[in-house]
């Protein structure tokens, strides 16, 4: 019999997150970095940073399936449910199994390590966060891959729609799984926090200058080529040839090198 497994805002969190990610990826990878389109990499970053400061929140006020505890499972319960897996029988649990808690945990670190390393190119400079930057979303893409891919062997193990419960929230399971309540009011808070949070970050990018700016506090993050930047530099595309756009990091910091760089240029005609 079905039951509700995951609660409302488990399932927002979700798929809140997979588009953000995915947006960040795909911007990140594909998009040109000197284009107004990166600030949308940079907001769907700074989204996903959010999306799980809340989801550790929910971690301790989120109903059982979203708790810490139902992430974390004995070694000897994860090898006996892996070793299971592979002879295709691998055992059938309401909440997540072992093998999605590790993935889950993984994606949440590299999603935090990710964003991290991207705000601090901009703070801190190139060396080491771009490397950082470049390896991180690679791996979540990895993690992701897999998440989805033990998504599909479950539903196929257990003859069950796995996707279709992250959007219902119900799944087959015993009445002593069930959660009471799909937690509305938590649903609206977490909509609200997502709505405010992203107004604010987005009016926060000051695509003029390329810096994030925290208003209220005193901090300023430098981000990307500002626009007046990008305009001064269309004026000398023949030093551009040098440096593709699509592989020239967008920092301030290297925006100004690349300035330096053009003088030097200069001074040598
Ligand atoms: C960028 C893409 C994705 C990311 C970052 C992601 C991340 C996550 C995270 C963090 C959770 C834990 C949710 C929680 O406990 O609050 C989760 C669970 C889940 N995800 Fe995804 N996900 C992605 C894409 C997908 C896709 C495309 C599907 C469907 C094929 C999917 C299906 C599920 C399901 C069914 C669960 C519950 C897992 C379980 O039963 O343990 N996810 N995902």
């Amino acid at each position: 019999m079905k039951r509700l497994i995951w609660d409302a805002p488990a399932r927002i969190f979700h798929w809140a997150l997979a588009v953000s990610v995915a947006g960040a990826f795909l911007i990140g990878e594909f998009g040109s970095h000197d284009s107004p389109v990166f600030y949308v990499h940079i907001f769907c970053g700074l989204m996903a940073l959010l999306l799980v400061a809340w989801r550790i929140v929910w971690a301790l006020l989120g109903s059982r399936h979203s708790r810490f505890g139902a992430l974390l499972f004995r070694p000897a319960e994860t090898l006996e449910y892996f070793s299971a897996v592979f002879k295709g029988q691998g055992r059938y649990y309401a909440g997540h199994n072992p093998g999605g808690a590790i993935a889950i945990l993984a994606m949440l670190a590299l999603v935090l390590g990710t964003v991290f390393s991207g705000l601090m190119i901009g703070l801190v400079g190139e060396d080491p966060f771009a490397e950082i930057h470049e390896v991180l979303p690679k791996l979540l893409l990895l993690v992701v891959l897999v998440h989805i891919g033990g998504v599909l062997l479950a539903s196929w193990m257990h003859k069950m729609n796995y996707t279709a419960a992250m959007f219902s929230g119900s799944k087959t399971a015993a009445e002593t799984d069930a959660i009471r309540s799909s937690r509305p009011l938590a649903a609206i808070i977490l909509i609200l926090y997502l709505a405010t949070g992203g107004y604010y970050l987005w009016s926060g990018l000051d695509t003029q200058k390329g810096q994030l700016n925290l208003a209220g506090t005193s901090l300023s993050i430098p981000l990307g080529e500002s626009e007046a930047e990008a305009e001064n530099e269309t004026g000398s595309e023949h030093a551009e040839k040098e440096h593709s756009p699509k592989d020239r990091p967008v920092n301030t910091a290297t925006a100004k090198k690349h300035h330096d760089d053009d003088d030097d240029d200069d001074d040598d005609d």
